[in-house]
C-alpha cells in the first residue's frame, strides 16, 4: 500500500462515460454536464482507493451531490451516521460531514480509524459552547440533567447526561424523567422542543449560522410566489417555523415528502439537501432557498481522495472524554429515532 502515497491526481478517460452512465444521469439532474465530467475521474479514483483500503465512506445529507451520489456507501442524517458507525464492519471510515460527526463516529467505534477529509469542517453550534460552560450551568442548576445536541464537541458531550439530534430531541428530553432539563446549545431547536413538551428547558444562545439566516418574509415569498409547500428544519428561527407546513429533522423531511408527494416544495434548510432529494422525487418541483453550510462545503472530492491516499486526518478523542461521551451517546441510541420534532 506504500505506493498509494505517490498516486497522481486523476484525469479524464473516455471509458468513464460508459462506466458511470447511470450516475451521470443522476448528477445531470442537479448540475451541468461539464461539471459531471470534471467529477467522474475523482469519483472513479476514490472508489478504487476506498476498495483497496477497505474503507466505508459515510456522507451527511448536506454533502455536495457528487459526494452524496458519487462516492458515499452510507448516507444519512447525523443520527443515522452515528448508528451506522457503531454497527459498521469496516476498520476504516471516511466521514464526509463536519467534525462533530466524525468525533461521534470515533467515540462509538473506538477501535476503527475514522478520517475526516478537512479539519476545517466545523460547526457554529459546536463552537458556541465549551465543557467549562456546561459545568458552570450545572453549578447554577444543581441536579438538573443536561441534554446536548449532537452538534457539540466530544468534551461537551462528555459533560452531558444524554445526546440528542433533531430526530429525537423531544423523546430524549422526556426520557430524562425530570421536570426541568438543561438543553444545549441550539436556542431555536430548544424553543421548538419546549413547545412540544411539558418539561421546562434551560436554553443556551447557540445558533446554526446557516438556518438562522432564513426569514419569515422569505418563507412567505416562497409560498405566495411559487405556491410551494414549506418544510423547515427546527434550527430555523421561530417565526420561520410558524410559517412552515411541516417542521422536521433532515430524515423527517424526506419522510414527509414520501407521504405528501407535493407538487412544489421549498426546503428551508441547507441547500444541498434539495439537490440530494430531488432525484428521489422527480415529480416534485424543488424551490431552493439556497443557504449552503460553509463547513460542509470544505469536504470535496479531491480532499476525500487525499484523505484515502494519505490516511488523513485521523480523528482522536482522549480516552476518558470518549468514555463519558460514549455513555451520553448510548443513552441517545437507546431512545433511537422516534420523530416528533
Ligand atoms: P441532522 O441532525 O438533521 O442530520 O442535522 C445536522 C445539522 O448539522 C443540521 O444543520
Ligand atoms: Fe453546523 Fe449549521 Fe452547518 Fe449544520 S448547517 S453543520 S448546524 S453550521
Amino acid at each position: 500500500m506504500s505506493g498509494l502515497a505517490n498516486l497522481p491526481a486523476p484525469a479524464w478517460r473516455d471509458e468513464l462515460e460508459h462506466q458511470y452512465a447511470d450516475l451521470t444521469v443522476t448528477l445531470e439532474t442537479v448540475m451541468p454536464c461539464i461539471e459531471v465530467a470534471m467529477h467522474l475521474p475523482w469519483i472513479d479514483a476514490i472508489r478504487q482507493l476506498a476498495a483497496l483500503r477497505g474503507a466505508v465512506i459515510m456522507a451527511h445529507s448536506y454533502q455536495a451531490p457528487e459526494i452524496f451520489h458519487g462516492v458515499a456507501d452510507v448516507t444519512g442524517d447525523s443520527l443515522g451516521l452515528a448508528q451506522a458507525a457503531a454497527e459498521c464492519d469496516a476498520d476504516l471510515i471516511v466521514l464526509c460531514g463536519v467534525h462533530f460527526m466524525a468525533e461521534s463516529a470515533k467515540i462509538l467505534a473506538p477501535e476503527k480509524t475514522v478520517l475526516i477529509p478537512s479539519l476545517e469542517a466545523g460547526c457554529s453550534l459546536a463552537s458556541s459552547i465549551t465543557a467549562a460552560d456546561v459545568r458552570a450551568l450545572r453549578m447554577r442548576h444543581p441536579g438538573v440533567p443536561v441534554v446536548s445536541y449532537a452538534n457539540t464537541s466530544a468534551a461537551v458531550k462528555a459533560e452531558s447526561d444524554a445526546i440528542c439530534t433533531s430526530a429525537n430531541a423531544v423523546q430524549v428530553v422526556e426520557s430524562m424523567d425530570s421536570p426541568k432539563v438543561i438543553f444545549l446549545p441550539d436556542q431555536f431547536l430548544g424553543r421548538h422542543v419546549a413547545s412540544l413538551t411539558d418539561v421546562e428547558l434551560v436554553l443556551w444562545d447557540g445558533r446554526c449560522e446557516v438556518h438562522e439566516k432564513f426569514t419569515a418574509q422569505q418563507a412567505r415569498h416562497a409560498r405566495e410566489q411559487f405556491q410551494a409547500q414549506l418544510v423547515a428544519h427546527p434550527e430555523c428561527p421561530p417565526d420561520v417555523l410558524a410559517e412552515a407546513d411541516f417542521v422536521g429533522s433532515t430524515t423527517a423531511m424526506s419522510q414527509w415528502l414520501e407521504r405528501e408527494r407535493p407538487e412544489r416544495v421549498a426546503l428551508i434548510t441547507e441547500c444541498s439537501m434539495a439537490d440530494n432529494l430531488r432525484t428521489r422525487f422527480p415529480a416534485t418541483e424543488f424551490i431552493k432557498p439556497c443557504n449552503l453550510c460553509p463547513h460542509m462545503q470544505r469536504i470535496t472530492l479531491p480532499s476525500i481522495f487525499e484523505a484515502l491516499r494519505d490516511m488523513k486526518h485521523p480523528v482522536e478523542v482522549p480516552a476518558d472524554t470518549a468514555r463519558a461521551a460514549r455513555k451520553a451517546l448510548h443513552r441517545m441510541l437507546s431512545v433511537g429515532r422516534r420523530e416528533t420534532v
